[in-house]
């Protein structure tokens, strides 16, 4: 079994993580969003705090207490969480835990769009949103020894998170399986699987707390590999 994570595992490292969803604003009362409750982030940025990295927490809208010794940035949309994250680099190690929404309303309305005849449809015209994972992993100014990215999938887990490990360049992804009772989204337990270049490490289901420590304990080895 993993070790858990230690004090001095992260010893000294600069640490960024995203965390919960983002919101896009339609209007001034409405937004599309995604369900994620941050917690997995959250514990992994109190988690690296705790094996010594100088953590920077880049929140999206929740409403969670930010972990001891972690700078934390609150955002509310993806480009503002990408500005966030651009300003944080030079890093050594960047986690992306965040739900980022992939669309974002064309345009944002100042005032309430008012509803119309009762039978009649409203077309909302999405744009997509940058993305912020791809955009750090592929960044040579960047600093980044690590980038880690997070994968919630259906069906074929291994394959689609295999993909994205190659696709944006990263150097280990974090899958989880979701529609699965009692994981995932709001719940605090977790079971997640981790794929690398070359190999994969299954975490024994459990408290997000401790898997976010075997997490970073897999991130320390990784980093010494
Ligand atoms: N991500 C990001 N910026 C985006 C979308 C995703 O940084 N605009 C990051 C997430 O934080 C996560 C990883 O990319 O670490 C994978 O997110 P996911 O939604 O699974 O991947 P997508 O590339 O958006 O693919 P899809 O939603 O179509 O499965
Ligand atoms: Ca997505």
């Amino acid at each position: 079994a993993p070790a858990a994570a230690g004090p001095g595992l992260l010893q000294g490292l600069r640490v960024i993580v995203t965390a919960g969803p983002t919101y896009e604003d339609l209007d001034p009362v409405r937004y599309l969003g995604n369900r994620s409750s941050g917690k997995m982030g959250f514990a992994v940025a109190a988690s690296a705090a705790r094996a010594g990295a100088e953590g920077v927490l880049v929140a999206g809208p929740v409403q969670l207490p930010t972990p001891p010794g972690v700078q934390r940035v609150d955002v509310r949309s993806a480009v503002q969480m990408r500005q966030a994250v651009m300003e944080a680099l030079p890093a050594d190690v960047y986690i992306g835990a965040a739900a980022v929404a992939d669309y974002t309303p064309r345009s944002f309305s100042p005032s309430k769009i008012k509803k119309t005849g009762a039978g009649q449809t409203l077309t909302v015209e999405l744009v997509r949103t940058p993305d912020i994972l791809s955009e750090v992993a592929s960044r040579e100014d960047a600093g980044l020894k690590l980038v880690v990215g997070f994968a919630a999938e259906t069906d074929d887990v291994a394959g689609y998170a295999r993909q994205k490990l190659a696709a944006k360049r990263l150097d280990l992804i974090v899958a989880n399986r979701v529609g699965v009772p009692g994981s995932g989204f709001e719940s605090d337990d977790n079971a997640m699987t981790a794929y690398w270049n070359g190999g994969e490490r299954e975490f024994p289901p459990g408290p997000k707390v401790r898997l976010a420590d075997d997490l970073v304990a897999l991130i320390a080895e990784r980093m010494r590999a």
